[in-house]
């Protein structure tokens, strides 16, 4: 199974990616709204199908990247039916297996940190998907949400602690780095509920934590029972002035097509060599020259009032130059996918 473990630094959710990695569909659990355009272009770079996203729980502290998910790549989402949550396709319950591929998830419910909390077992035992029941030496707050500290207890006790030993447990947050544990830690180290902790012990630990109230949970919880689809329905609006994907890596591309249909309504900056600019593989009809390491003192030259696409020899280099653009204060930049070298294979025009 192709497994990738994803974290927003804003609300350190992690996000998990897995995929059977022969036919390609994958799983995407826990995604986070604003890193959607991270995870999509993942996705698309593993050439992978996202059949389903799921979300452990009605998260309080971000919103779910559910909705945007399946309004670009067709995902189903799933989610547990206790919440009466809209747009929800595949109402999870206890028992639930999700197929994906020859890969699968069973579902079992471990609410207390919300009534509706998820936990997801890989088919082999050996890996689970803890959501917030189960956190790396820590359990999810029972304090909002119709949180209940006793029934947490034992939904811990009864379907995670008694998974096997070696199972790896993937939580749904950590505040300090940590990103895996194993069953068999945290029955020995969890310091709520490890070293055969009683039901009281957990729940006097819980009752005063005295965390303070999330922040988000007026704006996430109602998004969050809509699956993430925003208030105005919409997707959010995205960069109007060409057909841009944002890269895995963090790149605006486009295509070297779409440059050669639009070249009145951009500016073509050129960041190789003068020799490579005068050499065989030619250069881009009306393109500006700035060498890549001229850019960062010579930035105030890039005219701005139209957008402002950039090539090299195969992409590298202008994507570097997309970067000191973008910290220059330019907000409609690009780079040409594969540079020159494309621009050739595909027989464009100079
Ligand atoms: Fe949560």
């Amino acid at each position: 199974m192709l497994f990738r473990q994803l974290f927003d630094q804003v609300s350190s959710t992690y996000t998990y990616l897995l995929a059977d990695e022969r036919t390609r569909e994958a799983v995407l659990v826990d995604p986070v709204f604003e890193e959607h355009a991270r995870d999509a272009a993942l996705i698309r770079e593993l050439d992978l199908r996202l059949c389903y996203t799921i979300d452990t729980h009605c998260h309080a502290d971000h919103v779910t990247g559910a909705w945007l998910m399946k309004v670009a790549l067709g995902s189903k989402i799933g989610l547990s039916g206790h919440y009466g949550a809209t747009n929800v396709d595949v109402p999870l319950a206890h028992g639930h297996t999700l197929r994906f591929g020859h890969c699968a998830l069973e579902v079992r419910e471990t609410p207390g940190h919300t009534g509706g909390c998820l936990s997801l077992i890989a088919e082999d035992g050996k890996t689970a998907f803890t959501g917030d029941a189960l956190l790396v030496r820590g359990a999810g707050r029972t304090d909002f949400q119709q949180g209940d500290a006793r029934q947490l207890f034992r939904s811990i006790r009864d379907q995670l602690l008694s998974l096997p030993d070696e199972c790896f447990v993937y939580p749904g947050h950590d505040y300090s780095g940590r990103t895996v544990s194993t069953i068999g830690e945290e029955r020995l180290h969890n310091p709520r509920i490890g070293g055969g902790a009683r039901e009281e012990d957990f729940v006097g630990y819980m009752e005063n934590l005295g965390l303070p109230h999330p922040k988000q949970l007026t704006i996430a919880v109602p998004a969050n029972l809509r699956a993430g689809q925003p208030e105005s329905g919409t997707v959010p609006a995205a960069p109007d002035w060409g057909p841009l994907v944002m890269t895995y890596a963090g790149l605006p591309e486009v295509q070297p097509e779409w440059v050669a249909s639009h070249l009145d309504s951009v500016h073509v900056l050129d960041v190789r060599s003068p020799a490579e600019f005068d050499g065989e593989l030619g250069r881009i009809d009306g393109a500006a020259l700035i060498p890549l390491e001229e850019l960062r003192a010579r930035a105030s030259e890039v005219r701005d009032d139209k957008p402002v696409v950039i090539v090299c020899q195969t992409g590298k280099r202008s994507g570097l130059a997309t970067v000191i653009l973008r910290k220059a204060g330019l907000t409609r930049v690009a780079n040409i996918a594969g540079g020159m070298v494309r621009w050739r294979q595909l027989g464009l025009s100079s």
